[in-house]
Parts: C-alpha cells; sequence; structure tokens
C-alpha cells in the first residue's frame, strides 16, 4: 500500500495544493481529474519532489518519506521507487530510443551493458517499438516518443509511476496508441496515478478516480460512481462541461 498524506504546496502567497490525501493499493489505478490550474500537475510533481512541497510524506511500504525534509540519500531512494511520463516526453533529444533506456539502467542502477540491453529491447518489444531502437527523438512521432518514455519508465521497475497529461501534447490520430501502451504498462501491476482529460478511458482503466479543484480533493470513489453519480454540483459542472465540449469521446 501507498500512502500519501496531507500534501501542500503554496508558490509565494498562493495556496496550489490544499492538503491532498490518497492510497493506491497494489495494482492500483487513480485517476486525477480537474480544471487546468487546480494544482494537478503541482501534486504530482511534489511526489517525486520535482516541487519541494510544504507539508506531506509518502509511505511505501512502511517506509515513510518526508516529502519536504529529504537529505540526498533519501531523494534519491524516494527518485528510483516513483517514475514519472510527462506530457512533453522528457527524452534526451541527442539519444537513440533504446540509448533513452538504457541511461537509467546503466547510470543510475548500475546494470551490466548486457543486462541492460536486454531488459531495454524488452520494454521496447512491449511497447511495439524494436524496429524504433536506433531512431533519434526526432524522427519519431509524438506517439513513439511518448512510448519510448513510457518504456523508459517501466524499465527502471519503479512501485509507482505518475503520467501528467500523458496524451496532451499529441496529435488526435496518435492518441489511441499511448493509451494502448498505458494499458499495457498497468498490466505490469505497477500502481500508477494518472492525470488526464481522457474521460472514457479514465473510466474504464481507474481502480479509483480523485477530482480535484483548487488544490483539495472536491469527490473520490470508483469510477462508476464519480463518472455516472457525481454528489458534488462541482464535479457534475466539471464533467457536463467536458461533456459538451468533447461529447465524442465518453
Ligand atoms: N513554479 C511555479 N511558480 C509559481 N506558480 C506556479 C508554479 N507552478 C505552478 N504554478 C501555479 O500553480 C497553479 C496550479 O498549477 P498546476 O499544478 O500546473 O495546475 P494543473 O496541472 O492542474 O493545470 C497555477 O495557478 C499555476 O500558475
Ligand atoms: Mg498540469
Amino acid at each position: 500500500m501507498i500512502s500519501i498524506r496531507d500534501v501542500r504546496k503554496s508558490f509565494k502567497a498562493k495556496l496550489v495544493v490544499d492538503g491532498i490525501d490518497l492510497d493506491v493499493g497494489q495494482g492500483g489505478i487513480v485517476s486525477i481529474l480537474g480544471p487546468s490550474g487546480s494544482g494537478k500537475s503541482t501534486f504530482l510533481r511534489c511526489l517525486n519532489r520535482l516541487e519541494t512541497p510544504d507539508a506531506g510524506s509518502i509511505d511505501m511500504g512502511g517506509d515513510r518519506y518526508d516529502l519536504p525534509r529529504l537529505d540526498r540519500r533519501r531523494l534519491q531512494s524516494l527518485r528510483m521507487r516513483i517514475g514519472m511520463v510527462f506530457q512533453n516526453y522528457n527524452l534526451f533529444r541527442h539519444r537513440t530510443a533504446i540509448e533513452n533506456i538504457l541511461e537509467g539502467l546503466l547510470v543510475v542502477k548500475r546494470l551490466k551493458r548486457a543486462e541492460a540491453q536486454d531488459i531495454a529491447e524488452g520494454y521496447l518489444a512491449l511497447m511495439g517499438l524494436s524496429d524504433q531502437a536506433a531512431q533519434y527523438p526526432s524522427s519519431l512521432s509524438g506517439g513513439q516518443q511518448q512510448r519510448v518514455a513510457i518504456a523508459r519508465t517501466l524499465a527502471m521497475q519503479p512501485e509507482l509511476i505518475l503520467f501528467d497529461e500523458p496524451t496532451s501534447a499529441l496529435d488526435p490520430e496518435h492518441t489511441g496508441e499511448v493509451l494502448e501502451a498505458i494499458r499495457k504498462a498497468a498490466g505490469q501491476g505497477i500502481p500508477m496515478i494518472i492525470v488526464t482529460h481522457e474521460m472514457g478511458f479514465a473510466r474504464e482503466i481507474s481502480s479509483h478516480v480523485l477530482f480535484i479543484d483548487g488544490g483539495k480533493v472536491i469527490e473520490q470513489g470508483d469510477p462508476k460512481t464519480l463518472f455516472g453519480a457525481p454528489e458534488q454540483q462541482r464535479t457534475r459542472d466539471f464533467l457536463k462541461n467536458y461533456l459538451r465540449s468533447y461529447s465524442f469521446d465518453i
């Protein structure tokens, strides 16, 4: 079980994440919905300490990280255990697809080259990219780049994967292949937290859904209830708005 407690973050006087709690069970997939600017990215970034929160902890199998106060060793340990997939892929531009995956295995995990190569090839294959191993990011489509990024994250075998709007930067014709890649990643059994505007996908894949506004959890529950019969007016308004603009998708 992964238990996240009371994550808080302000930028100057502006409170952006206002005490978020969340539990993610083994193999659990939590989707986070919410309007733009509601603190979703900041929340995720606090969890793997790309931002330093003002308060908050994450307990991973009984090992508790006090997020604002991690020394170098604990920070490294946290980052080994939590992987992240970004909207803009964040691949190394000057490295090929397979080199992007090898980097963490060789430098962070210090595996032997042959073992790292096997692992990297395995995850490229899982993502359907074996024939793109030697390509640089600039010659791959956005969908392919995001699949390399997912392969890179899976290869590190983290205990939790954070996805921050993984399909938002893609052309619509590449969204489906990345959603399929996330389904495959989910099949690996690693718990995930996914910030997404793909409502149909969130409804199908999630074990639990949070609706966040103003840095707070407004409502949470199983996807059937949250999408089908939300209790809070703000959740209803958000979903209604969404349905109006994207009715083909849900
Ligand atoms: N580094 C930062 N400095 C100052 N304000 C920030 C910073 N990052 C995010 N914010 C502000 O925090 C709020 C929440 O941002 P964000 O977490 O990116 O929201 P979301 O991902 O839900 O769209 C926004 O008002 C944004 O402008
Ligand atoms: Mg965001």
